[in-house]
């Protein structure tokens, strides 16, 4: 723990930090409704920077800017993605200062980040293929995602909306456009096919609200299919968890991304080639991959103006505008809003309609030996 003194140089606050094995400042949760920070070099994308150790007089706060976080988010809520989601919506500035805080004072504190211990089954989940089979006799992919927000007083509420289902985490069919940007622009066209998982996976903007509601309720999802053309629902519920972030190291992604590898498995029936195809496969690839899946002009929208806020606030930055194309995958602008989020299922459910006479209702839980068990139960 280390002292944070706010803007004002009012109340010292408790901040929970710790050095990453970089010596790179993380910065967990608990800040207060008002911290003080400041654009980067890049003004037109301000984040939250990174310091290193240096003296121990303890944490400094630069004067120059802040930024009010909604006061309906508890502050135990507020973490480091929550608040780089912020510092996204600061209007360029003509600040030039690199970094808010200055860690004066060696912090005493874990090297890594501490363990999220994921509910992960290294097993094919049973549900897996019937799911699979049932989305294959459906016309649309699109699926209905239920996070946790808060409102404006503070009590925890309902938010779902729909988005597009991506497939199982890391197998994705590209139209062959998509292929040409891949093979044109990405060493080796992209990573070789050797994985599967039973992730849902869906895209979104950073900016987007979905992902804050996320963080700041313990990653709790659900997702839910109708499927009409087989007259079956499926509930998967669980903990999503997005990827993507330029700067995987610090924010939310520290440490996930080895986490999550321990979800997926070598396909029984992969026929690649040589053992040393696990070694190029890389995460930016994965990632890369899910871009190149959208159109141009989809990839375009990442370099929108801010999602949610009002139209007739022009964005200070003038490379965000609607309607733009994007071909190259590495767009620096796209990509710092581009995500994959990965939902890790925990409990699934299927809600069988085709004999109203006889509704059948199955669950399948994960247990803590990563081990599904299934249950047949009334409709
Ligand atoms: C057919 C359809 C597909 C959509 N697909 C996505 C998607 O894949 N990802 C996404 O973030 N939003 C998608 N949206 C927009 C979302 O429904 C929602 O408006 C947006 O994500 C903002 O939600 P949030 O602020 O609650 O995060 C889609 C909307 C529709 C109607």
């Amino acid at each position: 723990m280390a002292d944070v003194t706010d803007r004002c140089g009012q109340s010292p606050l408790k901040e929970p930090a710790y050095l990453n094995d970089k010596q790179q400042l993380v910065l967990v949760c608990q800040l207060p409704s008002i911290i003080s920070t400041v654009s980067n070099s890049n003004p037109s994308q301000p984040r939250l920077q990174r310091c290193v150790s240096s003296s121990n007089l303890g944490w400094e706060l630069c004067p120059h800017h802040s930024i009010h976080m909604p006061s309906s988010i508890p502050p135990r809520h507020l973490n480091t993605r929550l608040i780089q989601s912020h510092l996204f919506r600061i209007p360029k500035t003509c600040c030039q200062h690199r970094f808010c805080a200055t860690n004066t004072q060696p912090t005493q504190a874990p090297s890594t980040r501490p363990t999220m211990s994921l509910s992960i089954s290294k097993n094919p989940a049973p549900w897996r293929k019937l799911l699979e089979s049932h989305l294959e006799q459906t016309k649309s992919y699109d699926f209905t995602i239920a996070t946790v927000g808060y409102d404006s007083k503070g009590n925890p509420v309902p938010r779902v909306r729909t988005c597009g289902f991506r497939g199982f985490f890391p197998e994705l069919e590209l139209h062959p456009s998509g292929q040409e940007d891949m093979d044109q622009q990405v060493e080796g066209g992209g990573n070789p096919g050797l994985f599967e998982s039973d992730i849902l996976t869906f895209t979104t903007d950073v900016r987007m609200e979905k992902l804050d509601q996320l963080e700041s309720t313990g990653n709790y999802i659900e997702a839910m299919f109708w499927l009409k053309e087989v007259m079956v629902q499926w509930r998967i519920k669980g903990k999503a968890y997005s990827i993507g972030s330029p700067d995987p190291e610090s924010g939310s992604e520290f440490g996930l991304r080895p986490e999550l590898f321990e979800a997926l498995r070598v396909k029984e029936n992969y026929r690649g080639g040589s053992s040393g195809d696990a070694n190029k496969w890389t995460w930016e690839k994965a990632i890369t991959k899910y871009f190149a899946n959208h159109s141009p002009v989809m990839r375009g929208s990442f370099r929108n103006p801010p999602p949610g806020q009002p139209r007739s606030q022009l964005p200070s930055n003038a490379d965000l505008r609607l309607g733009q194309k994007v071909t190259n995958l590495q767009d620096p602008i796209a990509r710092e809003n581009f995500r994959v989020v990965l939902i890790l299922p925990e409990e699934v459910e299927s809600l069988d309609l085709t004999d109203l006479d006889d509704v059948r209702r199955r669950k399948w839980t994960l247990g803590p030996d990563g081990k599904w068990e299934e249950i047949e139960i009334w409709p």
